[in-house]
């Protein structure tokens, strides 16, 4: 990314995503039920503002682990991968932790378009209803070279596409992020292409592994991490998992990026990692564990060429990795 500031695990306590919006969540849901969608909506001045209410979704966490995705490392702690991010609405450095509390993140409608049977607009939580709630453990790997191992919770892609019942024309999936300069203020440098968006083949989105994420280390996923809905794809570098998204919208034309409308030479439509072929700015041959600063030597597809590289079957002659 153009701003790199490498010292997210250096920043002061007091920075870190606050667990006390958590601490009543369960007493709160418990008591929803008789007094309804009031809780969720301040009626005063005073009252709580709608983007520091607990996520209503928290009951349903934690959920079963699958225990085919395993880790050849230990998970990352919590508290550095929640305050360590990139999520460019909030600010080019990595401490947007702060900055992202002002998501809100109800109600959250997403749309699903384009090519498909009939669109399809769905509220996340009647989205929540209707998926498969799963915990998968991946690795994870930015382009920039640092790494992590994360405990997502969510539903693997190929439901929202079974949902989505995309025509036979349907070849790629567009995503697209919340659009709100009002309360994500990096949306005011006009200068990005905003709102952020990426694509996915359709054969890629039904991968068994593409996972659209709703929670991490067993709770809603926090906003800095992209709350309430964001992609995982562990064989393609960071910069395809897209935060907070609010469409799908499947195309027979390759969706236009945000990273390579900015930077086209550095940041392909592929994106699939590889340690042999270096990013303009950072080799690729190795990466460095976010919270230990381990090395590690890069592994191909991020370690998971068994399960992808079949996807990438004559296309030989086209620029595969970042
Ligand atoms: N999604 C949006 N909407 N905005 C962003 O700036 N940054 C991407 C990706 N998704 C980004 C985004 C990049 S460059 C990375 S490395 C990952 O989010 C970082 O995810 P993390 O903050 O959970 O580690």
């Amino acid at each position: 990314m153009p701003v790199i500031k490498r010292r997210g695990w250096e920043i002061p306590e007091h920075q870190a995503t606050p667990e006390a919006l958590f601490f009543d969540r369960r007493r709160l849901l418990a008591g929803a039920g008789a007094i309804g969608a009031a809780v969720l909506v301040p009626r005063s001045a005073d009252a709580q503002r709608v983007s520091d209410l607990p996520d209503p979704s928290a009951s349903l966490y934690p959920v079963p682990r699958n225990p085919k995705y395993v880790l050849d490392r230990p998970i990352t702690d919590e508290a550095v991968n929640t305050t360590y991010n990139n999520f460019y609405e909030f600010g080019s450095a990595k401490t947007i932790a702060r900055a992202a509390r002002k998501l809100k993140i109800r109600p959250w409608t997403v749309k699903i378009d384009g090519l498909v049977e009939k669109p399809i607009e769905i509220g996340i939580d009647d989205l929540l209803k209707q998926m498969p709630l799963e915990e998968r453990l991946y690795r994870f790997r930015c382009v920039e070279a640092w790494a992590m191992a994360v405990p997502w919770s969510g539903f693997p892609f190929a439901k929202l596409v079974e949902l989505a019942k995309p025509l036979s024309s349907a070849t790629y999936v567009r995503m697209e992020t919340f659009l709100d300069p009002s309360v994500a203020s990096g949306q005011r440098q006009s200068w990005y292409p905003w709102p952020y968006t990426e694509g996915l083949t359709l054969a890629e989105a039904t991968n068994e592994l593409a996972f659209l994420v709703t929670g991490a280390y067993g709770k809603p996923v926090a906003k800095s991490m992209g709350s309430p809905l964001r992609l995982a794809v562990p064989w393609k570098y960071g910069f395809k998992s897209i935060k907070s998204i609010v469409r799908f919208s499947f195309t027979a034309e390759r969706p236009k990026t945000f990273w390579g409308s900015v930077q086209g030479n550095e940041y392909g439509f592929w994106a699939n990692v590889n340690p042999a072929v270096p990013h303009p700015r950072w080799s690729q041959a190795s990466e460095w564990m976010l919270g230990t600063k381990e090395r590690r030597p890069t592994q191909l597809f991020n370690g998971y060429g068994e399960y992808v590289v079949d996807l990438y079957k004559g296309l030989e002659n086209e620029r595969l990795w970042a």
